[in-house]
Order: C-alpha cells, then sequence, then structure tokens
C-alpha cells in the first residue's frame, strides 16, 4: 500500500461545509439525542484531561521545509502485520449502534474501503464475527478487552475474537473501576432499547435494568494484575497482547517486562481518571522508556492530520482515533466515517508535504519546534 496521491481540494456541494473534524462533529451532535450526544462527547468529572488531550498538540510548531521533492510521498505503514495507508487506526469505541444503525458494520467498511486496521470494543453492538465478516480481511482487527469476574466469558470472547481472524487483544488497563460522568449520573443513561452488547452475551433487556456504570461493575475484575492478566491470556491466545491505557514509564516497564507486544498511551479519551495528563505529553516519557524495545501507539485528541503527525514526530509508530469516528457515523453512516479518515488523510499527507518528509520513518523530532513559557521558539532535537 503506497499510501496514494494527494486528493483535491473540495469546490462544491456539501464538501465545503464538512471540510474537517469539526464540522463533522458539529453535524453530528445535531444528530444525536442529548443523552447520546453526551454520553460520547463527555470526558469525565471536570473535563480536565478530555480538554487536555487536544490542547497538548498546539504547544508544537512544525518546522516547515522548502525544496524537497515530495512527488512520491508515501504515507503507508506497516500495523498488526498489516500494510495501512496512514499511520491510523480506528479505536475500539463502544455503542456505535447509538451513533448510527449500522454501527460497527458501517465502520469496518469504512476501514475495510479506506485501508486502515479497526479496534473492536467488548461494547460492541455487533459480533466479532459479523463485524469482521463486514469489513473483509484486507485489513487487522484488534478485539479490545477488559478483566473480567467471568472467566468462562473472558475466554468465549477470546475464541470468538480468534475465529473471526482477530490479530490482537487490546486489554484495557485502566479501569478497575469507571471514571465518574456526570452526564450519565444526571441523564440516568441507559444503552438504547433494542441494542445488545453481543461480545459481553447480553441482551438489550438485561443491559436496559442497570446503568452503563454499574453494568460495567457487573462484570468488571477489579483484581486485575499484570501477573495474573497477562499469563492468562497468553496461556489462551496466540493473537498478540497489547496494553491500553498507558502513561508512565513505570508502565511502560511492565508491559515490557511482562512480554507484551506493545502499548497504547492512552487516557480512554479523558473518560477515566480526570486530572491524569494528555496522552500526547505522556508519550514522550513511555517512549523514553521503551527505547524501541516494543512499538508505542497513541490515541487521545487527535482531530487534525498535524496532530497525527505531532505524534508520530513525538515517537509514537501510529494513532488511533475514537470519537471522529462516532461523529462520522452519527454524520452520515459508512459514508460519514470514511470522510473523517479522508480529512485526516489529506491533512496528514499534505503536512508531511510542507515538512519534506517523504516517508513516515522521515517524520522526526527534528520536524518540531515548541513555544517556551517567555515566547521563544525552540527545535525538539533527537
Ligand atoms: C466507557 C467504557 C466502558 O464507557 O469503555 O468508556
Amino acid at each position: 500500500m503506497s499510501g496514494g496521491a494527494p486528493l483535491p481540494v473540495p469546490v462544491k456541494g456539501e464538501d465545503i461545509v464538512i471540510l474537517n473534524i469539526d464540522d463533522i462533529k458539529k453535524t453530528a451532535s445535531k444528530n444525536l439525542p442529548v443523552t447520546a450526544r453526551e454520553f460520547f462527547n463527555s470526558g469525565s468529572t471536570y473535563q480536565t484531561t478530555i480538554a487536555e488531550n487536544s490542547a497538548a498538540f498546539d504547544k508544537y510548531r512544525l518546522r516547515s521545509r522548502v525544496l524537497v521533492d515530495v512527488s512520491s510521498l508515501n504515507t503507508s505503514t506497516t500495523c498488526l502485520g498489516q500494510p495501512i495507508k496512514f499511520p491510523l487506526c480506528i479505536a475500539p469505541a463502544g455503542l456505535q449502534a447509538m451513533a448510527h444503525p449500522d454501527g460497527e458494520l458501517a465502520t469496518a467498511r469504512a476501514c475495510s474501503s479506506f485501508g486502515v486496521n479497526m479496534g473492536i470494543s467488548s461494547y460492541a453492538n455487533y459480533s466479532t464475527g459479523d463485524i469482521t465478516a463486514a469489513g473483509g480481511h484486507g485489513i487487522s482487527y484488534a478485539m479490545q478487552l477488559y478483566p473480567m469476574r467471568n472467566r468462562q466469558l473472558q475466554e468465549r470472547i477470546i475464541q470468538r475474537a480468534e475465529a473471526a481472524g482477530c490479530k490482537a487483544i487490546l486489554l484495557t488497563g485502566d479501569s478497575p473501576v469507571l471514571g465518574v460522568r456526570y452526564n450519565e449520573w444526571r441523564n440516568d443513561f441507559r444503552t438504547p432499547e433494542g441494542l445488545s452488547f453481543p461480545n459481553l452475551e447480553r441482551t438489550s433487556e438485561v443491559i436496559r435494568e442497570t446503568t452503563h456504570d454499574s453494568g460495567f461493575m457487573q462484570y468488571n475484575d477489579d483484581s486485575h494484575s499484570w501477573a495474573r492478566d497477562i499469563a492468562w491470556l497468553r496461556g489462551k491466545t496466540k493473537m498478540q497482547i497489547w496494553i491500553k491505557g498507558i502513561l508512565t514509564a513505570e508502565d511502560t516497564n511492565l508491559a515490557i517486562r511482562h512480554g507484551c507486544d506493545g502499548i497504547i498511551v492512552s487516557n480512554h479519551g479523558g473518560r477515566q481518571l480526570d486530572g491524569a495528563p494528555a496522552t500526547l505529553d505522556a508519550l514522550l516519557e513511555c517512549v523514553e522508556a521503551a527505547r524501541g524495545r516494543i512499538p508505542v501507539h497513541m490515541d487521545g485528541g487527535i482531530r487534525r492530520g498535524s496532530d497525527i503527525f505531532v505524534a508520530l514526530a513525538l515517537g509514537a509508530e501510529c494513532v488511533w482515533v475514537g470519537r471522529p469516528v462516532i461523529w462520522g457515523l452519527a454524520y452520515k453512516g459508512q459514508e460519514g466515517v470514511e470522510k473523517v479518515l479522508q480529512v485526516l488523510y489529506e491533512d496528514f499527507r499534505r503536512c508531511m508535504a510542507l515538512c519534506g518528509c517523504r516517508g513516515v520513518e522521515e517524520i522526526t523530532r527534528d520536524c518540531l519546534a515548541r513555544m517556551t513559557a517567555d515566547g521563544l521558539l525552540v527545535r525538539c532535537k533527537l
């Protein structure tokens, strides 16, 4: 996969109204009922971390370069054994059928038509098998998993993921309890009627008996640990094991010590511990701790192609996006998700060209500068 040619600038119709992720968010938010909108768009408690996730990118400046031949620029990379069009995967966000009836099926089709990998949430409204069948096998899938009290159920999720051709488990390590999302309490948020969680083997009727938070507590295991959970998973699957939710050098080193295949620097889109650092800020310490021994990916706050560029320059091999995909679904189903991918791809490609990077391996800290508190521009050296 070469990564493709530049896309033409839109000149007419809806394309000039929907130009970036903010435009898609605005339209999508109008299409969603308030309970769904707040569930998707909110972070935890005071919204500090969710806001910082995006704001952290503004500290950096791009060192634009001139007179570099970028005519054969290549945006592609390899992720989970699969060449992908550009260094982005779709994060495992749950309840996608609450954004659009086709939910995860539409997302899988969009990933497949665009050529990027997809994470599947344990909270997906379609089964893993149906999702991978919708997207086909030209892309890689990763199954998100929580440590669960019911180990038999956890094992069945793993077996179904393996049978559906998933390449990796993304073990979410940041959720012994859920963060407090005030909107869910205020709105008495419940999954809308008719939507089930096939991975968790829960029908719509059962899910609707409890709030999201209490439903989570019923099966989630807060006695999770590095020693217990990684060894257990290794005994159950040949898929790669990635840990999602890492924010520190200590946990990066533990992931390496426990033989994990990769990490995703993530704060759960600001939905867990409010006050946790922006993932872009935490990325630096995790990349430095990893010292190239393990792939480091990140998610959180990516809204522009240049955000992908900055994350790569700071050492992430690939980024994942969650909310923009939900907004794409609520805007226009599969076509909306394709629009999100197209906007991010085009913006990333243009950013590479203007910084004189011909391939993703040329995106390094040398491409970045940052503003100091006293207004000076300083280079971010390797
Ligand atoms: C969330 C969990 C369940 O609602 O992933 O963020």
